[in-house]
């Protein structure tokens, strides 16, 4: 048990990551954005890397900020640390009169400590109120979508952002119980789901609840569109031997990744500026997506799904 729970800090892809990054961070005084900051794992590994490395740390979750502040807290005035949806990249750099980075990194989804934390209501294990706002100062939370939407928006959203194929199932189940009362805990929407899956789906392919999860997750805090926002606002960010890094989780991240980085490495025009004041390309540095090590996927549970895509921006 204890094992797991310290597994579960380990931050992930943490060797390759410092390796794809490790070119573009070997000249003077470069500059990191780590774009999810989460605990400043990768951000602690890396100040310690490079001697004159300066990082500066986003998250829309305070809690996570406050927590990566005392971890990173010996490191001065090496780190500075934004609360901000990652979409707000370009900004953030510029008012810190930044036009452009020499490494971008992207740890995407929840942080260990997001589900531990039993009062968010990201992990169906813990019983806590339905919530899953990353910030939870803003935004529409998980009970609300849970107990206010239609059928149809139901499954609309549990399909295509979990890839659960009985999202209408659930839909329905959901609609039926909170007629009885309102579905207000993780606990007993996960019963719920539970019970909307056929039994012989269930002996299989996991628990239940985590597409659905996912989902509502996703849903909640407008995963999708922030990400495919930010994704060409970064590789615009990055300066000539930059490198950008993005840690995925499922496969709805992963094709956005995908995408952006063959949109740039492809295309012959340098993408999105009507006038580039100097000629750039976009090469990919991982063929396909990259997976953790065996060793790595057997000791921390969250790295067997990760698909890690890295990108370097050169002078065409
Ligand atoms: C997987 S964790 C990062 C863990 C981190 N690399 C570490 O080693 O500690 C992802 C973090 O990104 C944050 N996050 C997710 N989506 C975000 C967004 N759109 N804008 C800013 N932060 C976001 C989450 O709040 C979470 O803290």
């Amino acid at each position: 048990m204890k094992k797991a729970m310290h597994d579960e800090h380990i931050p992930v892809a943490l060797e390759r990551t410092i390796e794809l990054l490790t070119p573009a961070l070997s000249v003077t005084s470069p500059y990191l954005i780590d774009a999810t900051l989460g605990l400043g794992g990768h951000t602690e590994k890396l100040l310690e890397r490079f001697a004159d490395l300066h990082v500066i740390g986003i998250d829309r979750d305070k809690s996570a900020l406050e927590k990566a502040a005392a971890r990173l807290a010996r490191f001065n005035e090496r780190v500075t640390l934004v609360h901000a949806v990652y979409d707000q990249i370009a900004n953030v750099a510029s008012e810190r009169g930044l036009t452009q980075v020499q490494g971008i990194l992207f740890d995407l989804g929840v942080s260990s400590m997001q589900l531990d934390q039993s009062d968010r209501g990201f992990a169906y294990s813990h019983d806590a109120p339905l919530d899953m706002r990353m910030d939870q100062s803003t935004g529409v939370s998980a009970v609300e979508v849970v107990n206010n939407y239609s059928h149809e928006e139901l499954t609309r959203i549990i399909r295509e952002y979990g890839e659960e194929k009985f999202a209408s199932r659930i839909a329905a189940r959901i609609i039926d119980a909170r007629k009885v009362a309102p579905v207000t805990s993780t606990i007993a929407l996960a019963q719920i789901i539970k019970e909307s899956i056929p039994a012989a789906t269930r002996r299989t392919g996991g628990n239940p609840a985590k597409r659905t999860f996912q989902a509502l997750r996703i849903y909640v805090n407008n995963e999708i569109d922030v990400l495919e926002r930010a994704i060409p606002a970064a590789l615009e960010l990055l300066a000539i031997s930059g490198r950008m890094v993005v840690l995925s989780y499922h496969s709805l991240e992963d094709r956005i990744i995908k995408r952006a980085f063959a949109h740039v490495s492809t295309s012959e025009v340098p993408h999105g500026l009507p006038v580039e004041p100097e000629p750039t390309s976009y090469h990919l540095l991982t063929r396909s997506s990259e997976s953790a090590s065996a060793e790595e996927m057997e000791s921390n549970p969250r790295a067997q799904s990760v698909r890690i895509r890295a990108i370097e921006r050169r002078a065409a």
